[in-house]
């Protein structure tokens, strides 16, 4: 059975939240859980003067899979370091810097930034009173990108706040935390927040309670991602905007049978059906691509240099595009790149990413 955090004051005994992740690939949460009710019966001591933490870029939606599909692809993310701090209040959070990628447009208020809100959440679960902490930012993915930089920001604070008081929380916690911070930056979608949490690919198959069920590409098998990623800004809510809130049967059918294939090649290995399945979207990118500058071109460039599929990454302005061939990769990232310039006149810069199967985690500590 599924861990289920059902009472609010229940006391439960969670595995470390990698151990867990193995065993148990589907989580399910009420979200009508009180964030007030601490879900530890007693305030943990911290177990680490500070932490270090990183989290991955997502993928989400990945085509068909609007809202409920998502991946975390390696080399770029935001990192979180967090210290025990006696000038904070005891139960506090404050944000003592914010640096990298367009990092003055971010709030240091903690109750209007995303790391904030997360670490706010995690301590409330923990039912922390007696330190306070003080967090330091580190934007390594840009905001609006449509690479999951707010969710990247909440699970690295997530996971910092954990650890640093001995790692009582699981995975479905966390997340739980990082959707919090989503709702409020973004809109209520854990499509970037799981995978950024678990890594790997995350289906999630319920909202109202959460569920949600990793699914696994198999180790051997090769799958890339390009990555290009235009200057431009795409604020996820406007993105949101524009989408049809009824869609008819058709398009209900055809976008079903292709979030099907493409779970089903996730779990086969199969880049050649992901990639197509990727591309087959027919509710949400035909919405949204007219709204960033080169989008069709990009996409149509990209499959005829090889790609096995290409569609909006999250709510973009990035394209993401499929293969398993690192050379192929960087030619079809060169193309969008050239032809977010020539059709959409925007510079871009592309890149070729693996999976990330590790999500947040923490990268260094120093004990107390
Ligand atoms: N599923 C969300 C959307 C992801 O497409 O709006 C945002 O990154």
């Amino acid at each position: 059975m599924a861990f289920c955090c059902q009472s609010p004051i229940k006391t439960v005994t969670i595995p470390q939240p990698k151990a867990f992740a193995k065993t148990k690939p589907l989580f399910r949460c009420n979200l009508s859980l009180p964030s007030r009710s601490p879900l530890t019966s007693t305030e943990p001591e911290p177990v680490y003067a500070s932490v270090k933490a990183f989290a991955p870029a997502t993928v989400a939606n990945l085509g068909p899979g609007f809202d409920f599909l998502g991946c975390a692809v390696d080399g770029v993310g935001d990192f979180v370091s967090l210290s025990i701090d006696p000038h904070v209040h005891p139960g506090e959070i404050a944000i003592s810097e914010i640096t990298g990628d367009n990092a003055k447009k971010l709030s240091k208020n903690p109750l209007w930034n995303c790391a904030g809100i997360a670490a706010i959440e995690v301590m409330k679960m923990l039912g922390i009173r007696s330190v306070g902490l003080s967090l330091s930012l580190e934007k390594g993915l840009p905001l609006g990108s449509g690479l999951g930089s707010s969710a990247a920001s909440a699970a690295a604070a997530a996971v910092a706040v954990n650890e640093i008081f001995g790692g009582k929380l699981g995975l479905e916690e966390l997340v739980m935390a990082g959707l919090k911070s989503e709702e409020k930056v973004s809109g209520y979608h854990a499509d970037n927040i799981a995978p950024a949490i678990m890594g790997g690919f995350v289906l999630i198959s319920n909202y109202e309670p959460l569920e949600f069920v990793r699914l696994s590409f198999p180790e051997e098998k090769e799958l890339l991602f390009v990555l290009a990623s235009p200057e431009f800004e795409a604020p996820t809510k406007k993105m949101r905007a524009v989408l049809p809130l009824e869609i008819g049967m058709p398009h209900h059918v055809w976008n079903c049978s292709q979030a099907g294939a493409l779970v089903a090649a996730v779990l086969q290995g199969d880049s050649a059906g992901l990639g197509k399945a990727v591309s087959a979207d027919k509710i949400v990118e035909p919405r949204r691509a007219p709204l960033i500058p080169g989008m069709e071109a990009v996409k149509k460039a990209a499959i005829e240099a090889g790609a096995f599929g290409c569609t909006i990454s999250g709510a973009g302005p990035t394209a993401v595009a499929v293969t398993d061939n690192a050379e192929k990769g960087k030619v079809i990232g060169e193309r969008m790149v050239d032809a977010f310039l020539r059709d959409g006149n925007l510079k871009a810069a592309a890149s070729v990413q693996r999976l990330d199967r590790t999500g947040a985690r923490l990268i260094g500590s120093i004990p107390r």
